[in-house]
């Protein structure tokens, strides 16, 4: 991974092979953004011109490159487009993008240094983590051709001894690394990633990072009657497994519980999904990849909170031992579910998961789960639907994902959509009910199996788990690690005392 430090260093005199700097639309043509007073001075007094003729507006995601005059060590200045001027300081977000675009930008470097905003802690740690997840590369299965990243980073900034800048990095740096950990497992291709091998490297971070794991294999899954994870593995030469992650802080101030769908592949089961709708599904398994990620962070952090984390994981596979459309299950906990259509798997392994992490008594359950393809059509690719059994909760999700840079909208459960689960002949439930509001229709299912008297809230990132286009910001294509940050700060909120 690429190396991160901080540096007050003069921009001028840092050797490396590019420095960045941040360009705005102002009123008047492009603003120079705080950082690149060096780079201006070299140029004297000509950079905003030359940027211009170059074609920089200062929009969001733009990039020019300039070769360096005499008086800077860099050999290439990089103008990264930040939108519009702000007069007050950036936006966080604004800073992330542009420290993400600049990192990708540079892939193939050495090393570059950072002239961007960054004398508040805040922007600190914005323009740090927007670096580390710019850089992010995929090159497990790449023979050659694969672009190495940036080699080294280095943060300018004035600030760099304070106790507030110091702990902004090393917050960077736990949630970059750990969102890069939850990217490589969602982009790992479905034939090396099952739900052995990641229960084996959940088991191994954790020992890393000093958690408890506890796997449980099928045969414990079996003892136990935890029949939603083994009716979805069943058709998988993959068996399920539920691991469970937990950390501990002798002071805690609340209890949480991150409960994970882990689906390696969803192939839809015997309700199988036609081509054009399977090609990604290895991503099914990004909820479970949060949720470790975010246990991993909090613990890194020594958030004076307890965090478990629960990962539903299983294969959906079709198979003459699959589970068939019209089969009943028990799941764990005892109530009965007829399985109407085995796309809808999540749920079943989500809602053992639930009761599991419930029998505990945490203070807040928060599951996370590509959920559903109706949630995407609802919010479209970038922003995940918060539901929650507490209208409080629901929203402090929300806002805590709106704080660190993450999309969100809260949805509601209405009651009415609940009936059409409930009218199966031969369960207590259905696994599907009415095809409009199908979002909020897997939100009642799951809340069906959350204990009376612990909040609860789902989180459903169909949309932003995978990212399909072309790279933006600190967002690759693939894996993107949506809902950790969103966790983490969560977490740290709970840690301060903060209410749910
Ligand atoms: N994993 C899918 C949901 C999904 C779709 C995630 C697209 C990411 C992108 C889920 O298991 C599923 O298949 N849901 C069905 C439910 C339906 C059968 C009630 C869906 O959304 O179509
Ligand atoms: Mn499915
Ligand atoms: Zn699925």
């Amino acid at each position: 991974m690429t190396a991160l430090s901080v540096s007050t260093s003069a921009a001028a005199s840092l050797r490396a092979d590019a420095l960045v700097i941040g360009v705005a639309k102002g009123p008047k043509g492009i603003a120079l953004a705080p950082g690149a007073e060096a780079v201006a001075e070299a140029f004297e007094g000509k950079l905003a011109e030359v940027l211009s003729t170059l074609g920089a507006t200062g929009a969001e995601g733009e990039t020019v490159k300039v070769p360096s005059p005499a008086g800077l060590k860099a050999a290439l200045v990089l103008a990264v487009g930040l939108g519009d001027a702000a007069e007050g300081g950036y936006e966080l977000e604004a800073l992330r993008r542009a420290a993400g675009v600049a990192a990708r930008t540079l892939a193939g470097a050495k090393k570059a240094a950072l002239a961007l905003p960054a004398e508040s802690a805040d922007e600190i740690e914005a323009v740090a983590l927007g670096a580390l997840l710019g850089s992010y590369a995929f090159g497990t299965y790449k023979n050659n051709g694969g672009k190495e990243p940036v080699g080294e980073l280095v943060l300018l900034s004035t600030r760099k001894g304070s106790k507030e800048a110091k702990a902004a990095v090393e917050r960077a740096l736990v949630v970059g690394e750990e969102m890069n950990r939850a990217r490589d497992l969602v982009n790992t291709a479905p034939n090396d990633l099952n739900p052995k091998s990641f229960a084996a490297l959940a088991q191994a971070a954790g020992k890393e990072h000093g958690l408890k794991v506890e796997v449980l294999d099928e045969k414990a899954l079996l003892k136990g009657g935890f029949g939603g994870l083994l009716g979805v593995g069943n058709g998988s030469v993959n068996p399920p497994r539920l691991v469970k992650v937990a950390y501990t802080h002798p002071k805690a101030r609340a209890s949480l519980a991150f409960v994970g769908k882990g689906i390696t592949y969803d192939s839809g089961g015997i309700s199988l999904k036609p081509a054009g709708h399977n090609e990604t599904m290895k991503c099914d398994m990004a909820g479970a990849a949060a949720v470790f990620a975010a246990v991993v962070s909090a613990k890194r952090l020594g958030l004076q909170v307890n965090v478990t984390a629960w990962l539903a994981l299983a294969e959906n596979m079709p198979s003459g031992s699959a589970t068939r459309p019209g089969d009943v299950l028990r799941m764990y906990g005892g109530k009965t579910v007829e399985v109407l259509n085995t796309d809808a798997e999540g749920r079943l392994v989500l809602a053992d998961a639930i009761v599991r992490a419930g029998e505990e008594n945490p203070d807040v359950i928060v599951d996370v789960a590509t959920l559903t393809g109706a949630m995407m059509m609802a919010l479209g690719s970038r922003t995940f639907g918060v539901m929650a059994n507490a209208d409080e909760l629901r929203d402090s999700l929300h806002t805590a994902a709106g704080e660190v840079g993450e999309q969100s909208w809260p949805m509601p459960l209405p009651a009415e959509l609940r009936k059409g689960m409930t009218e199966s002949t031969v369960a207590d439930l259905a696994n599907m009910g009415e095809r409009m509001g199908g979002g909020l229709v897997a939100g009642l299912f799951l809340k069906e199996f959350v204990a009376e008297g612990i909040d609860w809230a789902h989180l459903d990132i169909a949309g932003p788990a995978f990212h399909e286009g072309a790279p933006f910001g600190y967002t690759p294509k693939g894996g993107t690690a949506s809902a950790v940050r969103t966790l983490v700060r969560f977490a740290e909120q709970k840690a301060a005392g903060g209410k749910a």
